[in-house]
């Protein structure tokens, strides 16, 4: 048996086996992850052309990384790019590289354990055969559309001939990923395997001369060149409902490349000079970046200001927590209602054992119930159902406060109530345990008045719904310990939010910056505008609501007391009063800026919206950052855009609103 032999290759490790087999295993120089280079990328054509002289009986590609097979394309290249030319190059260079790869004359298999991303599954889908290892965190998806890009390198042909159309489109649209179960029944891969059967079935299968996998029935017939209109007009309406003011082109650029394009990006290079002059990709990018950094502060770190570029994700996360922190394993929360109920039942989900406490049984009854709704969408397993259910005590008396590492106070926001609980609570906490509060207004400053230790009061400050809501604020004040707020991150981190380091401020930094632009809304429909032009015209500019439907689902009562009293002067807007004094609430009480049905908004059709309106309405939420960013409320400018974008969902492709003020504002028109 001849077996080729390969130069050194600076990301490829190579061996060849007495089968003939060549095992490539990618293991990217100097990087804990595998990410498809330019670089990278070479080495493996220089491997390919090895093999198309000399092919080997079999190539399999795997991952030497125990971090997972490859976690995508260098984002760092796309986002480089400064023109055209340069995009149709890389996207030319991926492309070639996987035809060359399906064009190998000896069988191809992709071994995939672990994240297998982007250009990592298009890649895969460039082999003959896919085992994917039947572990927790294999994942499969084609990302890009996330990044505002779309998978160029073959994935927009070969997935839908692998699966079919819909579902092909369906991961290609949204970016959602498959586990290895899922992978196996949509035909994505051949066969998932115990992991320590991986190398025996990879080998297995690429000897075994089994004909390629084709999508079937009726997902093979949707991909013919005859069906594919349809398809495009169908999936076309879709994407109007989501985005029906075209905001981000990706999706529908996919969409045209698929169905117009078999599949190759090359064929429509006006679409890929659209996406590129666009800026969304290059902002999206900038979130994606901005979210790792966030994430980087949930993992035990003592850098909480989070000083640093946007380009070192991960500073702030190098240092090892300081001595004394604690894990958080037990959480003690005190107050059942909206907030509370739903962050005890978000720590059972997240393995927390878990007391609840309030003055009233029936909150704990109720929010146990809520608990009990969001396990049965959350886990699959009824076992796993029942040890979170176990997992969350009801604790009427407080008990639990004891033996706490963390108790969360989440009662009425009332400082002087808070301060009878906190009196009430503190000497029964264990040394070392932290105290933390989500109040939304009230500073900890005032807060931590009567604390016999005030240095362990932390603000951990929840959005709602705690379920749907990825970020957290975690607040600290002058004399706050550093090593609380760390363990505040660190659990933070733990349950799979994002934590935004804050410094003590009425309103932190989200609801400072909301505040004004809520009023601004209200102030504009006190001068007679309707809540529904109101709201359409930020819906025009790209938020995914508007904001007087936001104070309705927030309650009018909270976005009052959370929101408005910070921004001071005036009072509240007439027409806000109005409904405070009526008791009409929001979406809570069935009526508010909007009767609610189904908990659903009834609206009228909108006005057109006065030109330069949504500037009107943005400006002072940008002042506001600005502000918070100078007075130092939050580290920089890049981490005050990530706390608006993620916590309450301005427009990701602006790349945030002080982003959007120095890139954007100045040469869009007034909308
Ligand atoms: P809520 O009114 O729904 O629940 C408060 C609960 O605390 C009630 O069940 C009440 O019985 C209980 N309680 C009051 N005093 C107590 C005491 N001394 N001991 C034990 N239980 C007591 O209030 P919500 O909305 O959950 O707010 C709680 C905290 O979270 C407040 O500080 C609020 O500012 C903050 N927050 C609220 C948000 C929201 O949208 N509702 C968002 C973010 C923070």
């Amino acid at each position: 048996m001849i077996t080729p032999t390969l130069p050194d290759l600076p990301n490829i490790r190579y061996r060849a086996d007495e089968a003939g087999t060549a095992w490539l295993g990618i293991d990217c120089a100097g990087s804990s992850v595998n990410r498809l280079s330019r670089n990278v990328l070479d080495d493996l054509v220089t491997a390919l052309e090895h093999f198309s002289r000399q092919p080997p009986t079999a190539v399999v590609i795997h991952s030497c990384k125990p971090s997972g097979f490859i976690a995508g394309a260098d984002i760092d290249e796309f986002d480089a790019l400064d023109s055209p030319e340069a995009a149709r190059a890389l996207i030319a260079h991926g492309w070639d590289a996987f035809e060359r790869l399906a064009s190998l004359p000896c069988p191809t298999l992709a071994l995939i354990r672990g994240h297998c991303l982007g250009g990592g599954l298009e890649l895969a889908l460039a082999c003959r055969y896919r085992v994917a290892v039947d572990q927790a965190d294999t994942s499969l998806a084609l990302p890009e559309v996330m990044l505002g890009i779309f998978p160029a390198w073959g994935g927009m042909k070969r997935l839908p001939a692998l699966i079919g159309a819909p579902a092909a489109l369906d991961m290609m649209l949204t970016g959602r990923a498959v586990d290895a179960r899922k992978a196996a029944s949509l035909g994505l891969v051949d066969a998932r395997v115990a992991p320590r059967l991986q190398m025996r079935a990879a080998e297995g299968l690429a000897h075994s001369g089994t004909r390629p996998r084709k999508a079937q029935g009726a997902g093979r017939l949707l991909n013919l060149p005859l069906a594919r209109p349809l398809v495009m007009r169908r999936t076309e309406k879709k994407l109007n409902q989501r985005d029906p003011y075209q905001h981000y082109m990706a999706p529908r650029a996919i969409l045209e490349i698929w169905g117009r394009h078999r599949g190759n990006a090359l064929n429509a290079p006006g679409l890929i000079d659209e996406v590129v002059r666009s800026g969304t990709a290059s902002n999206l990018i900038r979130i994606f970046r901005l979210r790792e950094r966030l994430k980087a502060f949930g993992k035990a770190s003592t850098n909480a200001e989070g000083r640093g570029s946007l380009h070192e994700p991960g500073q702030g996360a190098a240092a090892p927590p300081p001595p004394g922190i604690r894990e958080i394993r037990h959480v003690h929360v005190i107050g059942a209602g909206t907030m509370g109920g739903d962050i005890a039942a978000w720590c059972a989900l997240h393995d927390m054992k878990v007391t609840l406490q309030d003055q009233d049984r029936e909150r704990i009854a109720a929010a146990q119930g809520r608990a009990q709704t969001l396990f049965s969408r959350r886990l699959k397993e009824t076992r796993q159902r029942r040890g979170a259910m176990d997992r969350l005590m009801p604790d009427p008396l407080g008990h639990g406060a004891s033996h706490a590492d963390l108790v969360i106070e989440a009662i009425t926001e009332d400082l002087d109530a808070k301060h009878r609980l906190y009196a009430a609570i503190e000497p029964r906490m264990k040394p070392g345990a932290v105290l933390a509060t989500n109040t939304s207004s009230l500073s900890l400053e005032a807060l931590s008045a009567p604390l016999a230790e005030p240095s362990r009061l932390v603000g951990i400050h929840f959005f709602n719904p705690v379920a749907r809501m990825p970020l957290v604020e975690v607040v600290k004040a002058d004399g706050t310990d550093p090593a609380a707020h760390a363990a505040a991150l660190t659990f933070v981190g733990k349950l799979g939010k994002l934590p935004l380091p804050v410094r003590d401020a009425p309103g932190f930094l989200v609801n400072a910056v909301l505040a004004p632009y809520l009023l601004e809304a209200m102030r504009c429909v006190d001068e007679g505008l309707s809540p529904e032009t109101v709201d359409e015209a930020m819906k025009v500019f790209g938020m995914p609501m508007g904001p007087l439907e936001l104070a309705d689902t927030v309650g009018l009562d909270i976005a009052h007391a959370a929101g408005l009293q910070l921004a001071g002067a005036g009072g509240a807007p007439r027409c806000l009063q109005s409904r405070l004094d009526r008791d009409e609430l929001g979406r809570k009480t069935g009526r508010g800026f909007y009767a609610w049905k189904d908990g659903e908004p009834v609206k009228q059709a909108p006005g057109t919206p006065p030109a330069g309106l949504a500037r009107r309405l943005i400006s002072p939420l940008v002042a506001s950052t600005r502000e918070r960013v100078e007075n130092g409320i939050v580290a920089d400018a890049d981490l005050a855009d990530a706390g608006v974008v993620f916590g309450t969902g301005f427009a990701p492709f602006s790349g945030g609103p002080l982003h959007w003020e120095r890139h954007m504002a100045p040469s869009v028109t007034p909308v």
